[in-house]
């Protein structure tokens, strides 16, 4: 090789050398000692080769964003239908990676067996202890916390109505959170090893629906009702992110000996016909993402931050928001790196920190 080339060579080498030993994977610089850094997934884009490889590589936990689901798993009365969960365990044992479940008590994603049944209060009683007890005892020791109630608390405060609760509900109805006390006690006698998670959107600074939570928590742990952490989904819009008040929430929830976890990060932004955002809002964004990972960073007690997918190509935003909105996650259509991945590398290698 001439000289000059030989010089060019080494010099080529050693820039992406330096380069790569500067820019560890999300994954890395999680295992450096931060969070869990997960994402949803739908197990049906495992084939799909920049998917997988985009998963593998830059995650440690996962979360079916639907194959867990009452819809997905008990489509026919009588009947569970493990396959696509079990898919999504099997890709995650395959990658080193944990499992968060989501979710068994909820009032929407359900089959219609089970909302147009008018069933009874001991009947729905009946239903959801089989349910929740099949489900973690088939995931027991393969999904290491689950989302047990989700979204039962309005931007009031008050219980929300739901097929759980008081339409008719399982027996509790008008009973505040006894019901979903219930649940957890249920959740606790099928899989005592899982962790239990109380999920909820919407409370993740300081309001009158957090402030709702929090009284239902710290009424949980003083009277021992089997709970260990609160997922803060955090579906961020409008690009109005309060990241003190929500330094504050996760400090006050952590108190109570708690974890948290954000579980379902995305920051949605206006786009064109073609999907595309804005530089200006897309490094907007980037500045969400870093202040959300702040946030949990510097409270030990928040364990995983998770986003809701991590390409624009596969999100749920675009349906949600009927097309007007998008690009709300890490990577572009193309499983490019966007500049908010590059925010949340940089805050979560600088702040590294302790065990989980
Ligand atoms: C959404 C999924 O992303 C969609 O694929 C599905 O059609 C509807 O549910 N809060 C939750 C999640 O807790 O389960 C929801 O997921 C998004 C809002």
């Amino acid at each position: 090789m001439p000289r000059n080339c030989w010089i060019f060579h080494t010099l080529l080498v050693l820039v992406v050398a330096l380069s790569e030993a500067q820019s560890p994977t999300l994954r890395q610089a999680s295992e450096n000692s931060g969070p869990l850094v997960g994402t949803a997934v739908r197990p049906y884009l495992f084939s799909e080769a920049a998917y997988s490889a985009t998963l593998g590589r830059e995650f440690n936990l996962v979360e079916p964003e639907d194959a867990v689901k009452w819809w997905t798993i008990r489509q026919k009365q009588g009947e569970f239908n493990f396959r696509d969960g079990d898919e999504v365990v099997r890709f995650a044992r395959a990658h080193g990676m944990k499992v968060r479940g989501h979710c068994l008590v909820w009032d929407h994603n359900n089959p219609d067996w089970l909302n147009k049944g008018n069933f009874s209060a001991p009947e729905l009683a009946r239903l959801l202890q089989a349910h929740i007890t099949t489900v973690m005892k088939h995931y027991a020791g393969q999904i290491f916390a689950w989302d047990v109630v989700n979204e039962a608390i309005d931007e009031k405060g008050q219980f929300r109505d739901s097929i759980w609760y008081n339409r008719p509900g399982i027996g509790l109805a008008g009973k505040g959170s006894a019901y979903v006390e219930q649940a957890f006690r249920w959740a606790h006698e099928a899989d005592p090893q899982a962790l239990l998670f109380y999920n909820e959107g919407g409370g993740e600074a300081m309001n009158r629906k957090s402030d709702a939570i929090y009284a239902m928590l710290k009424d949980f742990r003083k009277r021992g009702v089997p709970i260990d952490g609160i997922g803060l989904q955090m579906h961020v819009s409008n690009l109005e992110f309060d990241g003190k008040g929500v330094q504050e929430n996760i400090l006050r929830l952590t108190q109570l000996g708690l974890q948290v976890h954000i579980t379902e990060l995305d920051v949605s932004l206006p786009v064109d016909k073609s999907g595309q955002a804005s530089p200006e809002d897309l490094s907007r964004q980037a500045e969400i993402y870093r202040e959300v990972y702040r946030a949990c960073l510097q409270n030990p007690g928040c364990t995983a931050i998770q986003t809701w997918g991590f390409t624009d190509k596969w999100s749920w935003i675009g349906s949600h928001s009927h097309g007007s909105e998008g690009a709300a996650l890490l990577f572009d259509r193309m499983y490019k790196p966007k500049a908010a991945y590059d925010a949340v590398i940089q805050e979560i290698s600088r702040g590294s920190r302790r065990s989980r």
